[in-house]
Parts: structure tokens; C-alpha cells; sequence
């Protein structure tokens, strides 16, 4: 059973300029709650029980969102206000997550790479906190795709011709109702030919040999290691993966357009 999660956060955050300069995007608010906490809720409903995050130094306030307040929460006691449980929960978060800090930002290969050590499971779970996805848990469903089929598996969508250079593009064979083989993936593509429409959302299931693909591809495109590249790695030496398309509604926080419709939802 896979109980892992990774959650790379240590990227500058700049389509979400100016509010990502002081806080990060992740802990933007989101109805009562904030992105990351939407997404931590998704892992450990989905069994999930140890949660690496990958932080930088310029992200360390996230590490205060999650340490316990002291001052804080002595001053709520002594006034009895009820405002003391919506931070106490954080305690629970707290005791799941180790940190692994990525300074430079070299790209989701990269923040992947860094945590190498602190997986043990065969298989782990890949989440990317712009990509919300509300009313159906996609974490827990590729879980259950991977215990059937033992194979490495990725969330994806359909998208628009003109949304296709915003994604990672796969070529797909063997469609059957919302499931497909991965032959090949494309990072942001500029020539479509080949390509299907669907897009790579950020929810994924790894085999722990995608830290050999990472260490052995190149640094690409501004010097950064792209995860969609470790994985045609794995693709040419017959590693299976599947896309799964998946229920529910996709809210894109990675975007200041995304993120301002997503506040519209009840979360
Ligand atoms: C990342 C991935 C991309 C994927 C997207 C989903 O891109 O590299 O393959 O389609 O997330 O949101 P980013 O949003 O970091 O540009």
C-alpha cells in the first residue's frame, strides 16, 4: 500500500505575483483553509501517512504555518476563544511532514530528486499543489489503479488546442473509458503532431526508479531537470504507465486567473 507522498513547493511561484512574494502560494486562503491544507486533506484521506515537503529557504514560513504558537495559543486559552481549535489541527499535520529543502530552483525533476533518501515504498505519490481537484479524491483512486495494475499512473484531462503549450502532453495508446497506455510525454509542447489532447495533472504515481531516470537525463530548458523527461526515460526501457482520466472538478491555482475562480468554490 503506498503511504508516501511528495509535494514540491520550493518554485518562486511567479504567476502568482505580487501575493507570492511575501506568502507562498500554498498557503494562499482558499475558502476557510488554504491550498496546502486542501491537498494534505486529499493525501491522508487517501492513506497517505508520511508527507515530504520540498521547501526552499525563501518558503521557510511554511514551516511556521505547521510549528506550534506558543504565544499564540496561550493568549487564545487565557480569552477562551474558539479561534484556538482552528490552529490546534495544525498539530496534526505537524507530526506527518518532514521537510527537504531544493535552494535553487532546478525544476520538478530536481525537487523530486532531492527526497530520493526519504522514500521506502516501491511505488509513492507525486502531488502538485496548484492542481486542486474538487468533489472526487484523485489521490486515492490512481492508489487503487496502481494496486491493480502495479504500474506507475498519472491523473490526466482533456484540454484545449490552445491550453496544450500550458501542460505536460501525452501520446497515448489503448484508450479504454478513462483509462490509457503512456507511450510518450511532452512537456509544454510547440508541435502537436503525434499528440493526443490529454494534459498531465498534478497527481501521480511513481516507481522509486524514477530517481535512477532523474539522475541520468540532462538539465534541459533554463537549466532545469524535467520530471516529463525521466519519464520517456523509463518509457523506452518498457516501464508501463498509465493516464487516468479523472472524476471531479479541476480548479488551476497556478495561474492568478485560476486562483481567483477557485475562490468561488466552497472547498
Ligand atoms: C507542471 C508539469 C506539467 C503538468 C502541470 C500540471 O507544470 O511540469 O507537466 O502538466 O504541472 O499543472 P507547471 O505547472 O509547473 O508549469
Amino acid at each position: 500500500m503506498i503511504k508516501e507522498a511528495i509535494i514540491p513547493l520550493a518554485g518562486l511561484g511567479t504567476r502568482l505575483l505580487p501575493f507570492s512574494k511575501v506568502i507562498p502560494k500554498e498557503l494562499l486562503p482558499l475558502g476557510n483553509t488554504t491550498i496546502l491544507e486542501v491537498i494534505l486533506k486529499e493525501c491522508f484521506e487517501a492513506g497517505i501517512k508520511k508527507i515530504i515537503l520540498v521547501i526552499s529557504n525563501r518558503k521557510k514560513i511554511i514551516t511556521n504555518y505547521f510549528s506550534t504558537d506558543k504565544y499564540l495559543e496561550n493568549n487564545l486559552k487565557k480569552k477562551n476563544s474558539s479561534l484556538l481549535k482552528s490552529i490546534r489541527h495544525l498539530r496534526y499535520y505537524k507530526k506527518k511532514i518532514t521537510y527537504v529543502y531544493q535552494n535553487s530552483p532546478k525544476g520538478l525533476g530536481d525537487a523530486l530528486y532531492s527526497c530520493r533518501n526519504k522514500i521506502k515504498g516501491n511505488f509513492f505519490l507525486l502531488v502538485l499543489p496548484d492542481d486542486i481537484i474538487k468533489s472526487n479524491n484523485c489521490s486515492k483512486d490512481i492508489i487503487a489503479i496502481n494496486k491493480k495494475y502495479h504500474c506507475s499512473v498519472i491523473a490526466s484531462k482533456k484540454v484545449k488546442k490552445s491550453e496544450l503549450s500550458r501542460y505536460g502532453i501525452f501520446k497515448v495508446s489503448s484508450k479504454n473509458k478513462n483509462l490509457f497506455n503512456i507511450q510518450k510525454v511532452v512537456e509544454k509542447p510547440k508541435v502537436y503532431r503525434e499528440l493526443s489532447n490529454f494534459a498531465i495533472i498534478g497527481r501521480y504515481i511513481l516507481n522509486k526508479n524514477i530517481f535512477t531516470a532523474i539522475k541520468n537525463i540532462k538539465f534541459g530548458t533554463g537549466g532545469e531537470k524535467q520530471l516529463t523527461d525521466a519519464i520517456n526515460f523509463l518509457l523506452i526501457k518498457n516501464e508501463k504507465f498509465k493516464g487516468y482520466i479523472f472524476k471531479g472538478k479541476y480548479l488551476d491555482c497556478g495561474t492568478m486567473s485560476g486562483y481567483l475562480n477557485s475562490l468561488k468554490y466552497n472547498l
